[in-house]
């Protein structure tokens, strides 16, 4: 049993209010994330496809994958009941294309009830949560769940390439300054924005290295190729593996 608060504080309301309102303005360019992250999909449009959505908060990926596949259906995990309720609220009009899956991903017996195989599992902003080696584990459970030829794409943070760490960090509060203008019509200074970025980060990681994120901790052993895409930005990096056969 964890000793710490497994959802990093998502369990609560205000916290779960404030990433609805403002995720698309503290997340810099995140419609063009996600855009990117389905982008990815190798099927066309019209397959029905099965999509695991892990941690999918209020449901915006698992609706961008519903639009843009009308006979895709995806099952979207999260362990926050207050992110749950939104998502419910969000996803009731796509009927039975969407299951629900309430459950921590910090428990290893979080995929029980949960039938693949899929034919991608996808997951943005949410796996840094766990610590490293549950996240090992947790690679393994996926890769486990999506079939051969299936694809894992993770939106998520991390740490920066050396020597690009100066000019992310510009680029990265630019973006988030152009999001505030354009909604407010203002925006706060960058000495502001990085005090609250840096306190917000070391609040939610339970150890220091989970900001340097999944990327690195993807063992081979595990089964994973790494083949196609990996885009690293200021924004976000989104990194994708196929599987083939271990
Ligand atoms: C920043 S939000 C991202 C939500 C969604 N993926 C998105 O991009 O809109 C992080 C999500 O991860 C979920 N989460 C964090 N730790 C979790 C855990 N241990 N088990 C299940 N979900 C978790 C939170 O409840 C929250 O919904």
């Amino acid at each position: 049993m964890p000793d710490h608060d497994t959802l990093c504080g998502w369990g609560l309301k205000e916290k779960v209010a404030y990433f609805l309102e403002k995720a698309d303005i503290i997340i810099p360019r995140r419609r063009e994330q996600l855009d990117f992250l389905i982008d990815l999909f190798p099927w066309p449009c019209e397959e029905p496809i099965r999509v695991l959505d892990l941690g999918c908060g209020f449901g915006a990926i698992t609706e961008e994958i519903l639009g843009k596949y009308p006979h895709a259906s995806v099952t979207s995990v999260d362990g926050s009941e207050e992110m749950m309720k939104l998502a419910r609220e969000r996803l009731a009009k796509y009927g039975d294309r969407v299951r629900l899956h309430f459950a921590d991903l910090a428990d290893p017996s979080w995929h029980r009830d949960v039938t693949g195989p899929f034919h991608a599992a996808v997951s943005a902003v949410a796996i840094h949560h766990l610590v490293d080696d549950r996240k090992r584990e947790l690679y393994r459970e996926i890769y486990d769940l999506v079939d051969h030829g299936g694809i894992f794409l993770n939106d998520e943070a991390v740490a920066s390439p050396p020597g690009f760490k100066a000019r992310f960090e510009e680029m990265h509060y630019r973006a988030i300054q152009e999001q505030e203008r354009a909604k407010y019509g203002v925006a706060r200074p960058v000495e502001e924005l990085s005090k609250n970025c840096v306190r917000r980060w070391r609040r939610r990681c339970v150890s220091p290295a989970t900001i340097a994120m999944s990327r690195p901790c993807l063992p081979s052993s595990h089964g994973f190729r790494r083949r196609g895409s990996n885009r690293s930005t200021a924004f976000g990096n989104t990194s994708g593996w196929r599987f083939s056969a271990a």
